[in-house]
């Protein structure tokens, strides 16, 4: 059993993490922008009971953020895994397209929400049992990887993400929490689109398959949803 939070978690992936940490035994904060509007995620408290809260996070919102860790501290002594999964597509504008506006509004979400919700839950996991901080990036991030050129945006963003983890990675492993950033593969949600290879089902219980194995030693890797390392 761990006590686990997850950011997003109304669609997509995010409910794909809720559905398997539920199904494990984890007792679950499922974070969203508008609980109010996540009739999926309601539903799965019919048979989580009290093992499933639902509390209310946009990343953007530094307030909504310290809200959501207060409440957190009000049941939990400690958090055992954090899931920043909350993310945006970003513009997909080609060069000519792209603007200032569009490209900060990405890094609102894919950066710096991930780093404050970090910062906040930061305190929670170094009272956790081996307490692991994992961010979902994507294989677009990767630098060495790139050989397709677009996403401008969307691949700057993940590849900040990344830089955030490998400081988090140093800065957080005296706490004994373990960082590290996960590519989910491309997944059939709203985001990756009907054509995507994998089902989330499928990515989700790879991903915690990983999860399984990590230790304080595997902190700042980059991994994929089957544990292959990807290059910088
Ligand atoms: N699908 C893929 O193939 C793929 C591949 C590589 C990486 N990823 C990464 O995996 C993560 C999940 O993606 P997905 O495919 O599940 O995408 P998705 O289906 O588009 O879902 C995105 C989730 O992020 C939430 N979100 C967006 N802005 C937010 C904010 N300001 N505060 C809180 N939540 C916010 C959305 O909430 P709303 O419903 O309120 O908008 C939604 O729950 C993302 O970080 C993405 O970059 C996905």
């Amino acid at each position: 059993m761990r006590r686990v939070l997850i950011t997003g978690s109304n669609r997509g992936l995010g409910l794909g993490w809720v559905r398997h940490c539920l199904e494990r035994g984890d007792r679950v904060f499922a974070t969203c922008r508008q609980p109010e509007q996540a009739p999926a995620l309601n539903a799965l408290r019919q048979t989580a009971g009290d093992r499933l809260r639902v509390l209310p996070l946009d990343v953007t919102r530094a307030e909504s953020i310290a809200a959501a860790a207060a409440t957190v501290k009000g049941f939990e002594s400690g958090l055992d895994l954090l899931i920043n999964n909350a993310g945006v597509g970003g513009s997909q504008a080609a060069l000519a397209g792209l603007d200032a506006a569009t490209f900060m509004d990405t890094y609102r979400v894919n950066v710096v929400g991930p780093l404050l919700v970090s910062q906040a839950f930061a305190e929670l996991l170094a009272k956790g049992v081996d307490a692991l901080l994992i961010s979902i990036t994507s294989r677009m991030g990767s630098i060495a990887d790139n050989g397709s050129g677009g996403w401008y945006d969307y691949r700057a963003s993940k590849a900040a993400l990344n830089m955030l983890n490998a400081n988090l990675a140093l800065d957080l492993r005296g706490q004994g929490i373990t960082a590290v950033v996960l590519h989910p593969g491309w997944v059939q949600t709203d985001m990756g689109g009907a054509g995507a290879t994998l089902s989330v089902d499928e990515s989700v219980a790879g991903m915690l398959a990983v999860i399984d194995g990590l230790t304080l030693e595997d902190s700042g890797r980059f991994l994929d949803w089957n544990g292959q390392e990807i290059p910088w």
